[in-house]
């Protein structure tokens, strides 16, 4: 299987999920998505993670993402899972789950890696940008629950980068300084911002760009 790069136009197929099949480039439209496998259902850190991203909906709604979760679990077992997950963390399933009992989806974005102990999926994620483009790949072990604030932070920072000439520093959240695009020259971009610092040639912060 090839793995999937950065830049990428993120397969589409066609999935069972718990609000039914879909295309998923029809369900996608032109939003943004965030498209996460977990290994099984009724497993505890699964359990926590799909709550949290449950709880997180407006956050997601907020910068236009759509949420899509995946394992190798039928959808009955979908459905017998979710009143856990509610009852866990208090909140209930806001988006859909993909059954991939056939393993299509999985393989097809290469989320089985059988070193991590069996043959169901590990914690992979890819964001993926309204031209369908993979803007983003992580991908984590069984035994580690993802942050869900991570995964917002990062979605900020590529919406932000799409928006202006900018990159962003280590740890940066929104709201903090930002990086001048090493493709622009500083004159360019005193023009563009205004308030630009040149701590190096190559270094030039710039408050974050509102619009
Ligand atoms: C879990 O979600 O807790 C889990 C699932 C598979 C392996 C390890 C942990």
């Amino acid at each position: 299987m090839a793995s999937i790069h950065l830049g990428d136009d993120a397969p589409n197929f066609t999935a069972d999920t718990t609000d039914g099949e879909i295309d998923f480039y029809d369900w996608k439209g032109d939003s943004w998505a965030m498209l996460f496998s977990h290994p099984a259902d009724f497993t505890p850190v699964c359990t926590t993670e799909l709550g949290r991203t449950a709880g997180l909906k407006s956050e997601f709604d907020k910068r236009g993402v759509k949420v899509l979760a995946l394992s190798v679990d039928p959808v009955e077992s979908h459905h017998g899972w979710a009143p856990d997950i509610e009852d866990v963390t208090g909140n209930a399933l806001n988006f859909p789950i993909i059954a991939d009992p056939d393993k299509k989806v999985s393989e097809l974005y290469d989320m089985i890696h059988p070193g991590e102990g069996d043959t169901s999926t590990v914690r992979s994620v890819f964001v993926i940008g309204p031209d369908n483009k993979v803007r983003l790949s992580l991908t984590y072990p069984k035994s580690v629950g993802r942050n869900f604030d991570e995964l917002l932070r990062v979605i900020d920072a590529l919406q932000l980068t799409d928006r202006a000439p900018v990159a962003t520093p280590a740890d940066w959240t929104e709201g903090d300084k930002v990086i001048v695009s090493p493709q622009m020259s500083t004159d360019d971009a005193k023009q563009r911002f205004g308030d630009v610092e040149e701590v190096k040639p190559y270094l030039r912060w710039t408050p974050e760009p509102t619009g």
